[in-house]
This record gives structure tokens, C-alpha cells and sequence, in this order.
């Protein structure tokens, strides 16, 4: 890893995805989301922390009055690939979401399991009213669970990503487009 005083942008190897067109898709997907919404309360569950970015712009995409919950869950535990557990230490904190229309909020679909452990909470141990999901970026992996979101703002390759709230090893949060990380950077 390089010295932490480099510019942030030094560490990019390629940009996918850049600021102007994160901010064209949240607005798209806001109005998408609203369309889609029949009625009565919402509540957007963020997921943290690397949703925390994509959810304030997400929610001033939408006109309808949201609810606003996070939750900790983590499946990366510091390395570039998911470690395949995916840990929920808050699950109580959620108990008053019942009976109430949730729209979960991710970053990123990777190997599906953090979706899939989430959903399956709300739906069977909380018992929300209706689950719904909503990922920044679908990465094309093939996937051994169901863990397709609702809603999608872009398709990337299977490639891991930092920038606009997704890290590697807590860094790199505060980039304001999506990009790659420089080979040389990822410890091996
Ligand atoms: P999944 O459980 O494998 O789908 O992984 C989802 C979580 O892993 C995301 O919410 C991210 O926190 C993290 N993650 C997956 N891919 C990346 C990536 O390319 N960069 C940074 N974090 C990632
Ligand atoms: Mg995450």
C-alpha cells in the first residue's frame, strides 16, 4: 500500500463509473422506486457502511416520506473477495420493522449472500409487510443463491470496486466516482 498521504485519485487504476453518471441513475432509480411503491409507510434499511453515500442521494431522489434505519452487516471482514459468512450482530434493533414496508439499500450484489441474509430476516424473523431491495451496482458473478435486488442501478464486471462509499480495508469511501483499485495497492 502506498503511503496514506497520496491523493485519493492516485490509488484508481480505471474509472467505471463517474460521478455524472452515479448522479443521472440515483435520480432515475428514485423515481423508479416511487413508481413501484403502493402505498403506506416506507422505510429505506441502509445498509452500512458502504451504502451510507448511495442511500442520502438515493432518498433526496424520491418525493414520498421515507423512514431511515441502518444496519451493520459485514461478508468482506478486509480482503477482496466475500470470507462467506455474513455477520448480523444488531438483529433485535429491527423488531419494530414489522408489519412495515421495507426497501433494503446495498452498495454492491456480490456473491448474494448479504441480500439474501437480510431478506430472509425481515421476511421470516421480523415479519415485515413487504421486502424489497435496492443495489448500486450488480456485479455479474454467477450466484448459487437467489439474491436478485428489485431494483439496480448498474451492471458491472466481476471486478472488486472502490469509490463512492465501497472500501478496501475501510479506505477509499470518500472517492465520488467508482473505479478500481491499482493492482499494487491489494495485499496479497
Ligand atoms: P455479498 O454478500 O458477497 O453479496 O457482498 C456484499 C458486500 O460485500 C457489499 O455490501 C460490500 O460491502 C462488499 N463488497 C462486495 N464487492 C465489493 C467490491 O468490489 N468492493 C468493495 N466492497 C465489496
Ligand atoms: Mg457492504
Amino acid at each position: 500500500m502506498q503511503a496514506v498521504n497520496q491523493p485519493l485519485a492516485s490509488y484508481v487504476d480505471q474509472i467505471l463509473i463517474t460521478q455524472g453518471q452515479i448522479h443521472e441513475r440515483v435520480a432515475e432509480l428514485g423515481t423508479e422506486i416511487e413508481s413501484r411503491h403502493e402505498g403506506g409507510d416506507l422505510t429505506l434499511l441502509v445498509i452500512l457502511h458502504g451504502s451510507i453515500l448511495f442511500a442520502a442521494d438515493l432518498m433526496r431522489a424520491m418525493s414520498v416520506p421515507v423512514y431511515l434505519e441502518s444496519f451493520r452487516v459485514a461478508s468482506y471482514h478486509g480482503g477482496t473477495a466475500s470470507s462467506g459468512t455474513v455477520s448480523m450482530e444488531q438483529a433485535e434493533t429491527l423488531r419494530h420493522l414489522k408489519g412495515q414496508n421495507v426497501l433494503l439499500v446495498d452498495d454492491i450484489l456480490d456473491s448474494g449472500r448479504t441480500l439474501h441474509a437480510v431478506k430472509r430476516l425481515l421476511e421470516e424473523e421480523i415479519e415485515a409487510a413487504t421486502v424489497r431491495s435496492c443495489v448500486l451496482l450488480d456485479k455479474k458473478v454467477t450466484r448459487s443463491m437467489d439474491a436478485a435486488a428489485d431494483f439496480t442501478g448498474f451492471e458491472i464486471e466481476d471486478a472488486f470496486v472502490i469509490g463512492y462509499g465501497l472500501d478496501y480495508q475501510g479506505k477509499f469511501r470518500n472517492l465520488p466516482f467508482i473505479g478500481t483499485l491499482k493492482p499494487e495497492c491489494i495485499e496479497s
